[in-house]
């Protein structure tokens, strides 16, 4: 009997592992904890809360009493950390946020596995979820023609170099985690994946943002020229890495996830207008126009591309979709979850949000 706890599970890769551990392995015990932020969405999990095997517990992560006595009440020996503040244009504008829940709440969780694992770590494996942002950017020293677009990739021996204020909270995390490996023996494994599209992503993130407003007829803010690349996975794909990984990943080892698919932002967003308009049956180049050029993300990083040699060499996973059929079940699946979009964008989740961080927020500003 394995029970496994999973942070941000009511986020959108969150939902995803939990509804793939819930369903494919009945004999564990799968605990989500969430804070229910913004980003956390119990409806992205209506087809497995009623499970046996699934425990939903609320929580902050930073909230270090209430994180130990769920170690206690589940005898936790497996955790899969993907809890996390995961926007960079809201980092920009609070870091501290970023700092709290990314550095703060790990450690807590650290803390938490330490203290109660004590010397018994053999069977325990604490997994942290993190991104390939913190390895920088890129040159686009290849612009024109077909990916690959520079002749450089994030490799696991590539040096930390985090940009944004989520970056680096998240590199700050992972260095974290790895200290309690080296220091306390904490049977840690860490993995560093690129940009993931697929149903349930919060629409404040380009794939979701921009299928919403093209369906919707709003503008669609490019920063700055387009140009920038970022190497795009199916959300289900890193999914089944995590399981792959959370199995038969080594303790003590970094493994890179991405799907050698890089785009520039403006192509994606052309992919996106052309498959949005086919499906509602406009015609081709309806919404076009919608394209707008906005003032640059500031520190935008140009490229990143990840190179995931050595996790299909050493567990032999690929990702399953091409990008043109992963899109098109993504544009699918917005535009048959419409209320799923509509409850989000309409204004009583947003006044949750207001509400669950008037709190928080005291916390820095006092
Ligand atoms: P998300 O923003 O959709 O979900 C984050 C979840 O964490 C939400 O359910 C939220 O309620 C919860 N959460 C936030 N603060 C919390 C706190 N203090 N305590 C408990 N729960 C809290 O994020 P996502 O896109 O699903 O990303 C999940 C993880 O994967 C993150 O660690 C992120 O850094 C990493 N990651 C994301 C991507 C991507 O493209 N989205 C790529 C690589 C890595
Ligand atoms: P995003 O989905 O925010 O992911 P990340 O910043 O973590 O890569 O953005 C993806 C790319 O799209 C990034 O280069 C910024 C760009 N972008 C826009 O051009 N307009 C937008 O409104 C958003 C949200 C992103």
């Amino acid at each position: 009997m394995k029970n496994i706890l999973i942070t941000g599970g009511a986020g959108f890769i969150g939902s995803h592992v939990v509804r793939l551990f819930v369903k494919k392995y009945p004999e564990y015990s799968i605990i989500n904890l969430d804070a229910l932020t913004y980003a956390g969405n119990l409806a992205n999990l209506k087809d497995v809360e009623s499970q046996p095997n699934y425990t939903f517990v609320k929580a902050d992560i930073c909230d270090f009493e209430t994180i130990c006595q769920v170690f206690e009440k589940y005898d936790i020996n497996g955790v899969i950390h993907l809890a996390a503040e995961s926007h960079v244009d809201r980092s920009i504008k609070e870091p501290f946020t970023f700092a709290r829940t990314n550095v703060l709440g790990t450690l807590s969780l650290l803390q938490a596995a330490k203290h109660y694992w004590g010397g018994k770590m053999e069977d325990k494996r604490f997994y942290h979820i993190s991104t390939d942002e913190v390895y920088g950017a890129l040159a686009l020293d290849k612009p024109e023609g077909a990916a690959p677009y520079g002749s450089d990739f994030f490799r696991e021996s590539t040096k930390y170099a985090p940009h944004s204020p989520y970056s680096a909270s998240k590199a700050s995390s992972d260095h974290f985690v790895r200290a309690f490996h080296d220091t306390y023996g904490l049977p840690v494994i860490v993995t560093n994946c690129s940009n993931n599209y697929g149903p349930y992503q919060f629409p404040e993130k380009l794939i979701p943002l921009f299928i919403n407003n093209i369906c919707t007829g709003k503008p669609l803010p490019v920063y700055g020229k387009g140009e920038n690349v970022r190497d795009w996975l199916y959300v289900e794909d890193h999914a089944r890495a995590i399981d792959l990984i959370f199995h038969q990943g080594k303790v003590g080892e970094t493994y890179n996830i991405g799907g050698f698919n890089e785009w520039k932002n403006i192509d994606i967003v052309k992919v996106l207008i052309r498959t949005v308009d086919r499906l509602l049956g406009r015609p081709e180049g309806a919404s076009d126009h919608l394209i707008t050029y906005v003032t640059d993300r500031a520190g935008h990083d140009l490229r990143y591309a990840i190179d995931s040699t050595k996790l299909k060499q050493e567990l032999g996973w690929e990702p399953s979709l091409q990008f043109e059929e992963g899109i098109e079940k993504t544009v699918r699946w917005y535009l048959d979850n419409r209320d799923w979009m509509e409850n989000i964008t309409s204004g009583d989740y947003e006044r949750y949000y207001e509400d669950m961080y008037k709190n928080k927020t005291s916390f820095y500003t006092t």
